[in-house]
């Protein structure tokens, strides 16, 4: 009796962690999905082009990044979690002007910082912007 009650216990206590488990997964999936949205909204960019653009330029030789393709290097900061930070590159505040003029001019803004004007386009820094914004990780 008490062995078959025990079981249910367990049984229960077992979809009960399951069930949590599927929910955390669903709320960071759903988080992530709006935050991508969100990316897009606030930079007017596409998160999808600015990520090819951000390989293209070669952004990944001095900035790591999880999950893209040769974002392993050590020059420059980890830009994951990058929109989330209040400042960037601890001079400008953080928002979607200040991060494209960031990206296509980091000599004007800090004359002799590490990271050389690398000739982006308008369009293309939207769009790294807006893939930047979408990482919250
Ligand atoms: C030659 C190395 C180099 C390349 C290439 C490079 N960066 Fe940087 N980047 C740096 C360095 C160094 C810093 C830190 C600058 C500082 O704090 O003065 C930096 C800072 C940044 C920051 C601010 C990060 C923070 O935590 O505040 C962003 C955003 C950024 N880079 C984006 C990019 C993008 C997008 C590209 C490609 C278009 C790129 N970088 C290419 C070296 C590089």
């Amino acid at each position: 009796m008490r062995s078959a009650r025990n079981k249910i216990l367990t049984a229960f206590a077992g979809v009960a962690v399951l069930v949590g488990a599927g929910g955390l997964a669903y709320e960071k999936f759903d988080f992530r999905h709006r935050m991508r949205a969100h990316a897009g909204a606030i930079s007017g960019g596409s998160p999808a082009r600015g990520e090819a653009r951000f390989i293209s330029y070669g952004c990944g030789g001095c900035h790591a990044m999880k999950h893209i393709p040769h974002a392993v290097g050590g020059v420059g900061p980890k830009l994951d979690g990058v929109a989330l930070q209040a400042m960037i590159a601890g001079r400008l505040s953080n928002n979607p002007d200040n991060m494209r003029l960031w990206i296509r001019a980091p000599q004007s803004v800090s004359p002799g910082t590490a990271m050389p004007n690398l000739g982006v386009t308008e369009r293309d820094a939207r769009d790294i912007s807006a893939f930047l914004y979408s990482r919250p990780d």
